[in-house]
């Protein structure tokens, strides 16, 4: 088991090695440092002091790059109440009072993790990987590394299936308890624009062009900044200018990848362009405007109204499917008729 040790003080680090190794690989990231070679599986064990604010501000980006793990071990000595509801808060799956306690938990999540890779067909499991995919695919984009297309591929057919078999309900419930941030939202709207293809009538080929371009559609954002990309409420000029750059910036990181595909390209660049010419950032008119991009935009908009957010409850399926409604001129309006099953879940 890979165990990502999080720390603020280096000289911790041989005890955790010492009581861990050689039965788990202890990967160290100390605040500040560089955190090479982490990826999106294992288990993440923070001990860092929490009542210090601009080393829990590190920790929040160090758990945004590895938001595909689920498993994140908080160490509160003494067991702090509001140090404890400090590690909740952050997002721990379990909160120990020593570090010593950690032989044991590490040992029981293998042992789960071990009884799950049992039954991979479990649709949970086959979310997982699916996430995990998606969580390694934004991290590497986020560290500067290349983009890996196998990863997105990976993420998009776990989506297919795991859509096709238990519809989009389940799905949107599933990834809103789980995730957070821009990564739900990738995962949502390929969800929904898989459901939405599907539902249509695409062909496989279809689907799963409609499905990458949706998984990769904001991959631009993976190189905002956090504190633009978390803001709570809204966005000053600047800032709005500066997130306009994603479908771009995305674009730019996709075109010379190898065995990209043309329509790929176009609606990550191109998702939020509208029918009259009102969008960005080309401005394009509908005759410019493709179908795939089309169903992308509908499925963009909606699943980021229905978005679940620390700061707001999510809106309503039918609420989110009023406001498509209320775009006529923007959005094709026979689209958004066509969308209304499965917006509604009818
Ligand atoms: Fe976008
Ligand atoms: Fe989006």
């Amino acid at each position: 088991m890979l165990v990502y040790f999080v720390t603020d003080e280096p000289t911790k680090l041989p005890a955790i090695r010492a009581m861990l190794e050689p039965q788990h690989a202890v990967v160290p990231w100390v605040l500040g440092g560089d955190g090479t070679g982490i990826r999106s599986h294992g288990v993440l064990m923070v001990d860092i002091d929490l009542r210090q604010m601009p080393r829990v501000d590190q920790l929040k980006f160090i758990l945004h790059e590895l938001a595909g793990i689920p498993e994140k071990l908080f160490v509160v000595h003494n067991l702090s109440r509001s140090m404890v509801a400090q590690a909740h808060a952050l997002g721990a799956t379990s909160v120990i009072s020593r570090p010593k306690e950690a032989i044991l938990k590490v040992a029981q999540i293998e042992a789960a993790e071990a009884a799950a890779e049992d039954n991979a067909a479990d649709p949970a499991v086959e979310m997982d990987q699916g996430a995990a995919a998606f969580a390694s695919m934004f991290s590497d984009v986020r560290r500067g590394r290349p983009l890996k297309l196998v990863d997105a591929k990976r993420a998009t057919s776990k989506i297919i299936t795991r859509v096709g078999k238990d519809g989009l309900s389940s799905w949107l419930d599933e990834v809103r308890r789980y995730h957070e941030g821009t990564f739900q939202h990738c995962l949502l709207v390929t969800g929904v624009a898989v459901a939405f293809g599907l539902d249509v009538g695409f062909s496989d080929g279809d689907v799963s062009r409609l499905g990458m371009a949706a998984t990769l559609h904001d991959i631009g954002k993976a190189r905002i900044p956090l504190s633009i990309l978390d803001k709570p409420g809204r966005l000053d000029a600047e800032e709005e200018e500066i997130i306009r750059r994603h479908p771009v910036i995305g674009y730019d990181l996709l075109k010379g990848v190898s065995g990209i595909s043309p329509e790929i390209l176009d609606g990550v660049r191109h998702h939020h362009e509208y029918l009259d010419g009102s969008g960005y950032p080309d401005g394009l008119a509908a005759s410019q405007i493709s179908d795939l991009v089309r169903l992308l935009t509908i499925s963009d908009i909606f699943a980021a109204l229905v978005e679940s957010r620390p700061y707001r409850p999510p809106m309503s399926r039918q609420d989110a499917y009023q406001i498509l409604c209320g775009m006529e001129g923007k959005l094709e309006g026979a689209l958004v008729r066509a969308f209304r099953k499965v917006a509604l879940g009818a």
